[in-house]
């Protein structure tokens, strides 16, 4: 099946993402924008994104990559080992939303269409960053501004 990859993070000013396994902050609006934009989308995300959420985001594929051929990820995700797996699923839809965390979005930068950003205000105490990507990424298509965050939508 094709399909296309889209980013989905929120960071803020350092473009710090995590802390200690998990967000550097609680957000109720992001989390509800995050539910809004993922619902009915295959989300794809790291073994370590995946046990920090401790279950399944229901409505959605939860599709895990993990180097470990034994892990055994929550009942009702979907493990793959690498990339080229991704061909081999029966997607609910061909848009997939990459979730991360830092090391999925590092290796998957370079192949996502379009990337969703809250972009949450000031700086936190954070161990794991997004990378850098205005580079790449130079077209804001869309903008919503909330209490803690901006949300953009960029495009190549
Ligand atoms: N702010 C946000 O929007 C956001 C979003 C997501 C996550 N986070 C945060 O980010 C942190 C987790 O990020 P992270 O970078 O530490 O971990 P991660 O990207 O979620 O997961 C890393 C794991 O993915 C697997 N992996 C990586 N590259 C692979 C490859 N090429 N092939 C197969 N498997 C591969 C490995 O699993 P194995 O070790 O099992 O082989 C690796 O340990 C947490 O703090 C989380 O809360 C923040």
């Amino acid at each position: 099946m094709k399909f296309t990859l889209t980013g989905v993070v929120a960071m803020d000013d350092d473009r710090a993402i995590g802390y200690r396994g998990g967000l550097p902050w609680h957000l109720a609006e992001d989390l509800r924008l995050f539910k809004r934009i993922t619902m009915g989308h295959p989300i794809l995300m790291g073994r370590r994104t995946h046990e920090s959420m401790g279950r399944l985001l229901p409505g959605r594929q939860n599709i895990v990559l993990t180097r470990s051929l034994a892990y055994r990820a929550a009942e009702g995700a979907i493990v793959i080992h690498s990339l080229a797996e991704l061909e081999h699923i029966n997607l609910q839809d061909p848009e997939v939303m990459v979730i991360g965390g830092a090391q999925i979005y590092s290796i998957l930068l370079s192949q996502l269409n379009k990337l969703h950003v809250s972009h949450v205000h000031g700086s936190h105490e954070a161990d794991t960053f997004f990378p850098p990507f205005a580079g790449q990424f130079p077209h804001i298509i869309a903008e919503e501004r909330y209490t803690e965050f901006i949300f953009r939508t960029y495009s190549r």
